[in-house]
Order: structure tokens, then C-alpha cells, then sequence
């Protein structure tokens, strides 16, 4: 009896054990994009906006000490990222090599240094057969750059889309986001085709983000007819807006890199960087970190604008109204907040009288979560002042006499 008993304890702690071990297997993994490297949208920095071509490893290495010593690196900008024309040829085997009088101690060396400030370092290559720049594209060598890239130890992917006339996008960006995951690095992979083939529409498992549009400048408002080729701040925004519903954890609509501290006035800064916080943009500097002014400096390091940007709920931000040019915005954040933007589009100072029971909405389209200024009372902070100032009520009355600068944004986040 006793013997029986042993053994049936017997029989059933080995099932037990090969039930658990069973699952503490590791899944074998489905092939596809690395996971978990952009839960909220990227930041850092990238050399395209300010230097173009003018790039060099001491350029590189000073802007990773600049984004260290000004406290960028701490307030969340952990990317440095060299954009097109680091390139020099490939050698004999295929491998892509590094322009050796710019980067004279090679790119692993590079990476080390970045990471050795607790940084990540960040690299450029194209889909087609050359860069925009005219330096090798990765057609045809997409599993031998990755490799390079993984032996280098880059972590990150900026990918574009020139002279890649007869390649098939969605074909093209799969086969790089393979090759990342095949070379056995982690590399956040920021898809740069421009919106040209709505890669919202099928990009959220290959890539961590995609450009939505043609290149930014440093201008923030004017007609096609003025701005030429290049994008305004303004007219990135009209084309980010409506792809709200694409973005979310992990896969995110880039309006582009940021221009602030390139030349724009101080309100137009404040209001772009303000815009791309609200629509849970990758924040990608674009200025030259080591050399910034004050001004500069304070709209880079909000860090309560930056919580917004990179709020846990992951939702792009929503135009709600435009009246007369001024544009109502509310992002829902975790926990039950808002934040609450009016930015205002035309050149002159508009008076504008706030009434929260105008804003009553619920976004349907993504978090389906409502305002309910009738029965919610929020606490208002000033999100550029970084004042409290008092509350909404419940009662349906003008609040708040508010003038908005031209070009320029009023921010609050809501908290119940
Ligand atoms: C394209 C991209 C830019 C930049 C340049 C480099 O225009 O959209 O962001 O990378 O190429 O040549």
C-alpha cells in the first residue's frame, strides 16, 4: 500500500516537473520586428538637421559629452544618431566601411565612447542602391549591413528611401527588419519613406516608427510656393494629424526630426516642440547641443511637456477644433488626465475666451476615453509656466480670458 502510495506521489511530481519545465521553455520567438525598444517614442539626437554632410567623430563625440553635461541624456534623449554620409565604400567581401577621415578610429570605437556615457549610438542607411547623399544604399547587402551593424553595436536604424525606384516598400522594409532581427542585436528600426506608400497602413510589425512626411525646415508657417520643396512645422502637423488611429506602443507616426535651436524665434520653438509632444512624436534633436542658448535649452529639458510626449497610455494627441486658425488639441494620458493645447496658427496675437463645457468630447476613433468637464473637476497646470492655475468647474461659463501669442501655444495637462 505504502509502495503504491509512493509511487503515484511519484508519477505525479514528474508530471508536475515536466509541466513546468515545459513552460519555462523560452518560445521559439516569430520572426519579426525586436520588440520593447520604443514602449514610448524614441529620443535622442541626430546630426542630419545641423551638419548634413559636415559630420566627423569629434563632432559626434561632442555632441554625446553636450547631451551628457546639459542633462539631456537624464531627461530621456539617449540616441545619437548619425544620419547619411558617414559612408565610405564597401570592401572586398561586400562589408560597408566607415569614411575613414571623417571617423578616423572606425565605428565600433565610436560606439564605445557613446556607450560609455550611457548612451545609445545610431546609424543611417537607405533602402535603394545609393543614400540621398549618393553613398551606398543597403540593396542587395541588407543581411551583410545588419551584421556590420550589430558588429559595430549600433542600436539604432534610421532607414530612407532614395534611389530605390523599382523595389517594392513593404517588401524592402521587411527584408531590413529581418536582417536586424537575423544579426542578433536589438536595433530600433525608424522607417524613413516619407509617407510615400502610407506605411501606417502596414508598418506597425516591421518598423518602431515612419516618417509621415517630406523633410522638416526651420520655418514654422508660409505656402508651398515660399517653402519650396521642404516641409514648415505647420504643414507636417496638418499631415501628422490624421494618423492618429495608426500610432501606438511601439510604433509611432515621425513628423520628423525637431528643429528647434535652428534659427526659429523662441514662440515658434516652444509651439513645435509643444506639437510634437502632443502627437507622441519620436523626439529627435536636431540642433547643435554643444553650442545652445537658454532659451533653447529650457524647451528641450520641459520635462513636463516631455512626460506628455512620453505618457504610458501611448496615444497621439487629437485636433478637436480649429477656430480661425486657432487649433484646440487634447492628448489623453494615463490615470485619467489630458493634456490641453491651443496653438495658434496665424502670425497675430487672438484673444480667446476658454469655456471647458466647449470641449466636452470623447475620442472614439482610439482611447475612447471622454473630458466630461459637466461632472469631472480637473486642476489645471500650466505646462510652460509650471504654475497650478486653479481648476475647470463644472458650471458652463466663460473661465478663463486667455490671449494666445501669435505662432505660439498655450499648454495645461488636466488632472483629475
Ligand atoms: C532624406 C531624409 C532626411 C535625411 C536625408 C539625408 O532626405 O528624409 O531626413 O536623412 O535624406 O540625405
Amino acid at each position: 500500500m505504502k509502495r503504491k502510495a509512493l509511487f503515484i506521489t511519484f508519477v505525479v511530481l514528474t508530471a508536475t516537473l515536466t509541466a513546468l519545465t515545459m513552460q519555462a521553455q523560452p518560445r521559439r520567438q516569430a520572426p519579426g520586428k525586436w520588440e520593447g525598444l520604443a514602449d514610448t517614442p524614441q529620443m535622442g539626437w541626430n546630426s542630419w538637421n545641423r551638419f548634413q554632410g559636415n559630420i566627423s567623430e569629434d563632432i559626434i563625440k561632442g555632441i554625446a559629452d553636450a547631451i551628457v553635461e546639459t542633462g539631456l541624456r537624464d531627461a530621456g534623449y539617449i540616441y545619437i544618431n548619425i544620419d547619411d554620409c558617414w559612408h565610405g565604400q564597401r570592401d572586398a567581401d561586400g562589408f560597408i566601411q566607415v569614411d575613414k577621415n571623417k571617423f578616423p578610429s572606425g565605428m565600433k570605437a565610436l560606439a564605445d565612447y557613446v556607450h560609455s556615457k550611457g548612451l545609445k549610438l545610431g546609424i543611417y542607411s537607405d533602402a535603394g542602391s545609393r543614400t540621398c547623399a549618393g553613398f551606398p544604399g543597403s540593396l542587395g547587402h541588407e543581411y551583410q549591413d545588419a551584421i556590420q551593424y550589430a558588429r559595430w553595436e549600433i542600436d539604432y536604424l534610421k532607414y530612407d528611401w532614395c534611389n530605390a525606384n523599382n523595389v517594392n516598400p513593404r517588401g524592402a522594409y521587411a527584408l531590413m527588419r529581418d536582417a536586424l532581427r537575423a544579426a542578433g542585436r536589438p536595433i530600433l528600426f525608424s522607417m524613413c519613406e516619407w509617407g510615400t506608400n502610407q506605411p501606417w497602413e502596414w508598418a506597425a510589425n516591421v518598423g518602431h516608427s515612419w516618417r509621415t512626411t517630406g523633410d522638416i525646415t526651420n520655418k514654422f508657417a508660409g505656402t508651398p510656393a515660399q517653402r519650396g520643396w521642404g516641409q514648415t512645422v505647420l504643414s507636417i502637423i496638418d499631415q501628422n494629424a490624421p494618423l492618429r488611429k495608426y500610432a501606438g506602443k511601439g510604433h509611432w507616426n515621425d513628423p520628423d526630426m525637431l528643429e528647434v535651436g535652428n534659427g526659429m524665434p523662441e514662440n515658434e520653438d516652444r509651439a513645435h516642440f509643444t506639437m510634437w509632444c502632443m502627437m507622441a512624436a519620436p523626439l529627435i534633436l536636431g540642433n547643435d547641443l554643444r553650442n545652445m542658448s537658454q532659451a533653447t535649452r529650457d524647451i528641450l529639458m520641459n520635462r513636463d511637456m516631455i512626460a506628455v510626449n512620453q505618457d504610458t497610455l501611448g496615444v497621439q494627441g487629437l485636433r478637436y477644433k480649429d477656430i480661425d486658425g486657432l487649433q484646440i488639441w487634447f492628448k489623453p494620458l494615463a490615470g485619467g488626465d489630458w493634456a490641453f493645447t491651443i496653438l495658434n496658427t496665424t502670425e497675430q496675437d487672438v484673444n480667446f475666451n476658454l469655456n471647458w463645457q466647449d470641449f466636452n468630447l470623447t475620442d472614439d476613433e482610439v482611447s475612447k476615453l471622454s473630458t466630461n468637464f459637466d461632472t469631472t473637476v480637473y486642476r489645471v497646470f500650466n505646462l510652460w509656466t509650471h504654475k497650478q492655475e486653479g481648476k475647470t468647474s463644472k458650471a458652463n461659463k466663460v473661465e478663463r480670458k486667455l490671449v494666445v501669442k501669435g505662432h505660439d501655444v498655450i499648454a495645461y495637462r488636466l488632472t483629475k
